[in-house]
């Protein structure tokens, strides 16, 4: 199985020759071979430049360097494998590329091929094709590898095998146009990188699905994650500033609470965690527009706004507000959905955290009706939520720092938001809840929002507690 595959390394490992030493770097990590001798030097070249097989490279340090450094090569190079900087191909037909730490490419054994065995061959049920960067690419969450599909007879053979065929030959890959021999090659690599499932599936793997397990896998490090070697820079921050633009001239300016006087007043924290609880029926009198004002201020206001010193992602000014923020973005917004509200219109809002101020977007309507019919059916349709929280992320004002892991830090972000609202609402004696799920799409057709630019990832009921 070993000279199945042609071996090179990827394309940003930089190899420097030099007489004296060979020096080897990953955007993570850098080698140096003191005094190489020249078998060593030209098979790491062919690595560099060309693609021979294992045998063939250990032959080429043997002829020239001794069959004992040939022997030294085969062991060190799969240092090489495990830190991931080796691709392995089927010429010209797809490449496997690491894409994960402690690398594993793991040849299977030649009684798998036998025609009994190929009956057991599954694509896994986690692998998807997909374009990037002008390639057609194979990935799976449970692969350490990224397949680079050169030819694209190759993306036949995986819709074959994806089409889960009890009877699988090497025949049944006959009319794709390529050969039994690298049929067989292709095969060996799409099971070395985990593509293809021979075992049933364990019962925790069972329990995932892709998108989950995707997610999870994208938003850890990865080997690509820390490879980034410039500071991002904030070029988009006129457009992302640090509040949103007031939404509308219809304003009203919201009461600020004494916070000295509720620092003497208020019930400890732990009081307020130990008696937290989610509240999803309401008292006759509605939660009154002093209350909400006094909750959003002890929530999400902006405390202070201030200026990053030095500054070398020029991220400008930048704010403090009551609950965190991975560095200190602040994507999150609010937009009240007012039911009952004593003192307030019933309608759509927008809540501007700097000027301490409310914007309504749009009277009450059957769109908007409709979102909160949504939160009183998602919260086990008890009373309709008297103030329905809708809480949007601008996209913008982190994904250029955050990449992959920007979404899976909004989520976060939502979670540290929700536990700030249960424990004010529980000090203000006020019924709070949060929601697993909203419809993002009607919302920002409703707030006349651009799903990609800015959409709700998260909704919170509130309302008087009951007598
Ligand atoms: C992220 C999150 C999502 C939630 N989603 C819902 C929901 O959709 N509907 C609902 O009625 N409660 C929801 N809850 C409230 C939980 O049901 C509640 O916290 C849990 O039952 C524990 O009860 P407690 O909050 O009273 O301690 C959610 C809570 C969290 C933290």
């Amino acid at each position: 199985m070993n000279d199945f595959f042609t071996l090179s390394f990827r394309s940003n490992i930089t190899l420097s020759i030099e007489p004296e030493q060979i020096l080897l770097r990953s955007p993570q990590h850098s080698l140096t071979l003191e005094y190489p001798k020249p078998g060593l030097k030209t098979a790491l070249e062919h690595l560099k430049h060309s693609a021979l097989t294992m045998p063939q490279l250990i032959a080429v340090v043997a002829e020239l360097d001794g069959i004992d450094d040939g022997a030294i090569f085969e062991t060190e190079s799969h240092k090489l494998i495990k830190l991931g900087w080796i691709c392995h191909s089927v010429l010209p037909l797809a490449t496997a590329i690491p894409i994960a730490e402690n690398y594993q490419f793991n040849l299977p054994d030649v009684e798998t091929f036998h025609e009994t065995s190929l009956q057991r061959f599954a694509l896994s049920r986690f692998a998807f094709l997909h374009q990037d960067d002008g390639q057609f690419v194979l990935e799976s969450p449970l692969s350490k590898s990224k397949i680079v599909l050169l030819d694209w007879r190759v993306a036949g053979l995986i819709a074959k095998l994806g089409q889960s065929n009890s009877k699988l030959t090497i025949d049944t890959f006959g009319d794709i146009g390529i050969g039994a021999e690298s049929i067989q090659k292709l095969l060996a690599l799409l099971m070395a990188t985990e593509m293809i499932v021979i075992e049933p599936e364990d019962s925790t793997i069972s329990q995932w699905k892709l998108h989950n397990l995707l997610f999870h896998r994208q938003t850890r490090k990865k080997l690509d994650s820390s490879s980034k070697s410039t500071i991002p820079i904030f070029e988009e921050r006129d457009r992302y500033p640090i509040v949103k633009p007031p939404m509308s001239d219809r304003v009203i300016p919201l009461d600020k609470p004494d916070l000295v006087k509720l620092a003497q007043t208020d019930v400890s924290l732990t009081q307020a965690i130990e008696s937290r609880q989610s509240i999803r029926e309401y008292g006759d009198r509605a939660i009154a527009i002093s209350q909400l004002a006094e909750f959003l201020y002890r929530c999400a206001r902006v405390k202070e706004v201030y200026t990053h010193e030095p500054d070398p992602m020029c991220i400008g000014e930048a704010t403090k507000r009551p609950y965190p923020s991975g560095g200190a973005l602040y994507e999150l917004e609010i937009y009240p959905i007012i039911n009952q509200c004593t003192g307030l219109d019933s309608g759509l809002y927008h809540y501007q955290p700097l000027s301490h101020t409310l914007h309504q977007i749009s009277d009450w309507n059957p769109d908007v009706e409709t979102l909160v019919f949504d939160a009183w059916k998602s919260t086990g349709q008890q009373d309709i939520p008297q103030v329905l929280l809708i809480i949007t992320a601008r996209f913008g004002r982190l994904f250029w720092k955050y990449h992959d892991i920007g979404y899976g830090l909004i989520l976060k972000h939502i979670g540290v938001l929700y536990q700030t609202f249960y424990l004010v609402a529980t000090a203000m004696q006020l019924a709070p809840t949060a929601i697993g799920a909203g419809n993002s799409e009607q919302f920002c057709q409703v707030a006349h929002l651009n799903e990609y630019e800015e959409s709700s990832v998260g909704e919170f009921a509130l309302g008087s507690l009951k007598d």
